[in-house]
């Protein structure tokens, strides 16, 4: 794997999320029908996953399904499924070999039975694994998740398991499907468009953003490796000054507003 030596590995991202776009378009491109283009996707997440693991990334996360997703025609969306079973099935052994743990946030029971059968062996199989922690967004909305985690705090409140004054950003975050993982600190969409489009709103409050007109199945290790350096010739601030962050000790330079 050919990574750039311009790559500071000591000031990678923590966590990189990405909103795969553009597969549908790749293939009308090429004459074909869009499902074409997810598979042909599933050919760049496997070479993604790879370099987050060879470069040291802690964390992945792929927007693989929205919860608007589920509004596509019926046909994209059972072939979708199917995709995912099959590739889980398929790499599943690879993902435990190359020390990757899987996780699923979103709207889990949603799914299929059979994508949350292989899913959860595959989380199982590969729960011991300590290198990069893959995160898959399926049938996953971020408003929903918000709206739900006010729910869990509203039940504990009323319980009198929780005191109002306990709600805080950490506690919030805490009720959220990504509790256990740091915040992304760059996020990547493909294929020229400019839209978070409802992927963890809460979580990207900080992130570096990067878009790029490459459609999901072009996106190569090399594309990747351009993004993280594009965030690494970034200055992040946190709503500090630049001249505070250029004094400040890098482990106190975040804060919050
Ligand atoms: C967006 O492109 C892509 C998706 C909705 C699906 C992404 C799924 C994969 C890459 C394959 C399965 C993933 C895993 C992890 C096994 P689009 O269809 O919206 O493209 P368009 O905007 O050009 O129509």
């Amino acid at each position: 794997m050919n990574i750039p030596e311009s790559i500071d590995r000591t000031k990678l991202p923590a966590h990189i999320a990405i909103i795969m776009d553009g597969n549908g378009r790749w293939a009308k491109e090429r004459g074909e029908d869009r499902v074409y283009g997810h598979y042909e996707g599933v050919v760049s997440v496997r070479d993604i996953v790879d370099a987050c693991g060879a470069i040291g990334v802690g964390h992945l996360t792929l927007y693989a399904f929205s919860a608007e997703n589920w509004n596509r025609p019926q046909a994209e969306v059972d072939a979708l499924m199917e995709l995912l079973v099959n590739t889980i099935r398929k790499e599943v052994d690879e993902l435990k070999k190359n020390n990757v743990r899987l996780h699923v946030i979103g709207d889990f029971y949603s799914l299929p039975a059979i994508c949350q059968k292989e899913l959860n062996e595959a989380k199982e199989m590969t729960a011991m694994n300590t290198g990069l922690n893959l995160i898959l967004a399926l049938s996953y909305g971020s408003r929903n998740e918000i709206v739900r985690a006010a729910k869990m705090i509203a039940e504990k409140v009323a319980a009198g398991t929780m005191h109002i004054d306990d709600i805080t950003d950490d506690t919030f975050g805490q009720h959220l499907y990504t509790s256990q993982f740091p915040d992304p600190e760059l996020m990547i969409r493909t294929s020229g468009e400019y839209r978070i489009s409802n992927f963890l709103l809460y979580q990207l409050a900080y992130a570096e953003l990067y878009f790029t007109n490459v459609h999901w199945p072009d996106f190569r290790q090399q594309h990747l490796f351009e993004a993280i350096l594009n965030y690494q010739q970034r200055e992040r601030r946190f709503g500090k000054t630049s001249e505070q962050i250029q004094t400040i000790k890098p482990e106190h330079a975040q804060g919050t507003n």
